[in-house]
């Protein structure tokens, strides 16, 4: 089939180079002529495991350009662009409207193809992104049906090929069952697992073909946002319960464990700690209570969701405090940049509140990250802070480490050497992945969430 992405970011261009991976061809449209001109230079502008290496191999499937580059023979346009968060926590939608909009304007009355929403849009987006087409076509004397199907994205950044070859399911919300059988045919190699896996991305011995849910548009938009805020809703609860297990002297592991193991809940999503960050969850949760508030309707525990996460950031603070007295004057370590490992994105993430917050209480803050650095330095240049070269570098001098992501090169430090190397040894396991035991053999006051 011949596709058009919309949007060449973390979701536009997984998804483009999944798509030409499993057959189709593939051209990208973004409005970020650096951003166009790097992927014409097979240069991928973000760190996400795997994506440059098929691009590498995917040169004649796939292509990129901006608007003057749209072509009217494709079948499937996919819009993947941005819906960030507004100040009052609804989701900007005028990139989308803007896309709508340039498809109106471009779009010929033949063979109009299928417009796909992959961005996550507030209720009613579908209808919207339909009316606009519609208006710009009428506009040029264009009178005919318009089609938008939803089909919302489930991708976790650092293993999103992963995730876009092997999903759990696939949404499509549609009116028409003609979208819903272009659909289904165009994800068919990942529905029916017929494409030979990358050699980098073997195939899960344990997994099972995805469910197709076929819905109405509406249904689809809103499994979207309930799926993300059921998700941090999770976290947000066992870091909860990880507050009372330290008050009460429980260890957090085992609880998440034993509570996990019923298979009614699951251990998924279960890992106490310095809380979520990222581009979605917080955006995404704060929308969904958006949305409700224009109907009148009160979220409980979404509101307490995101309440939750911002009291274990603080609680960070408050470990670190209780630790070395006065942070005035200290040095803290922060380990690890991005909300999680496996990416440079620094959207929402614990680290950066962590640092703003100790650096207003007087602290010094330094931070090593493998791979997020050069993005921190560009988008937080209001932070002063210290970049280090390495973990040796990171504890020379400083009074507390804080493990902030959880990136596996951490696990295995040399924590008995880096211990040596600082004034006081004081670690903050945010993520409760060190070893307890061993650091606290090596003389660290070993301070976890929730043990
Ligand atoms: P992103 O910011 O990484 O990329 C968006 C891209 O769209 C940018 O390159 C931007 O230049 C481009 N763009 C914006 N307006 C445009 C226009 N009018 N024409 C052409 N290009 C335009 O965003 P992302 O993280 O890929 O997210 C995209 C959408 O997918 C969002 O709605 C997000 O909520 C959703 N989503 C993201 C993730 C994730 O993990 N990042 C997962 C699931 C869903
Ligand atoms: C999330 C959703 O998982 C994905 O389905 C959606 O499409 C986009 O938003 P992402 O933000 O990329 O994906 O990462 P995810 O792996 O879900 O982690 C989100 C945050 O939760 C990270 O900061 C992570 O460290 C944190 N987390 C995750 C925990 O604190 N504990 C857990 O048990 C799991």
């Amino acid at each position: 089939m011949q596709i058009t992405v919309i949007g060449c970011g973390y979701v536009g261009l997984t998804t483009s180079v999944a798509l030409a991976y499993i057959g189709h061809r593939v051209h990208c449209i973004d409005q970020n002529q650096e951003r166009v001109q790097a992927l014409q230079n097979g240069i991928v502008p973000m760190h996400e495991m795997g994506v440059a290496e098929l691009l590498g191999q995917l040169r004649d499937r796939i292509s990129f350009g901006r608007w003057d580059s749209f072509n009217l023979t494709t079948e499937v346009i996919i819009i993947a662009v941005g819906t960030p968060r507004k100040d009052n926590g609804e989701a900007d939608t005028s990139y989308v409207e803007a896309v709508a909009r340039e498809l109106g304007q471009r779009l010929s009355g033949d063979g109009l193809p299928i417009i796909v929403n992959k961005s996550t849009v507030p209720i009613g987006s579908a209808r919207r992104v339909e009316s606009v087409v519609s208006y710009y076509l009428k506009s040029r004397g264009i009178n005919i049906p318009v089609t938008v199907a939803s089909n919302p994205e489930f991708l976790r950044e650092g293993v999103a090929l992963y995730d876009t070859f092997y999903p759990d399911r696939i949404v499509v919300g549609a009116n028409q069952g003609e979208a819903i059988n272009i659909l289904r045919e165009m994800y068919a190699p990942i529905l029916e697992q017929t494409f030979i896996p990358p050699e980098f991305l073997p195939r899960p011995d344990s997994y099972n073909l995805p469910a197709f849910i076929t819905t109405t548009p509406t249904s689809a938009e809103l499994i979207k946002y309930a799926a993300n805020t059921f998700l941090a809703m999770k976290i947000s609860y066992i870091n909860e319960i990880a507050g009372l297990a330290e008050r009460v002297g429980a260890d957090i592991l085992e609880v998440a464990r034993g509570i996990g193991l019923d298979k009614r809940i699951g251990v998924q999503y279960l890992n106490a700690g310095i809380g979520w960050g990222g581009s979605c969850f917080g955006k995404d949760v704060q929308a969904l209570i958006h949305t409700a508030g224009q109907y009148d309707y009160d979220m409980p525990l979404s509101s307490a969701t995101i309440q939750v996460n911002l009291r274990q950031r603080e609680e960070i603070i408050r470990k670190l405090q209780s630790a070395l007295k006065v942070l005035r004057g200290s040095t803290v370590g922060l380990l690890g940049l991005s909300f999680k490992p496996g990416t440079d994105d620094l959207r929402d993430a614990p680290s950066i509140t962590v640092a703003k917050r100790l650096i207003e209480m007087g602290a010094h803050v330094k931070a090593y990250d493998p791979v997020a650095m050069e993005n921190c330095r560009k988008s937080h240049p209001e932070l002063d802070m210290l970049y280090a070269n390495s973990a040796e570098e990171l504890a020379h001098g400083s009074d507390a480490l804080v493990l902030v992501t959880e990136w596996k090169e951490f696990l295995s430090l040399p924590y008995n050497q880096l211990g040596k190397l600082m004034r006081q040894k004081v670690i903050v396991d945010g993520r409760n992945v060190l070893d307890r035991q061993l650091l606290t053999e090596a003389g660290f006051n070993y301070i976890g969430v929730g043990r």
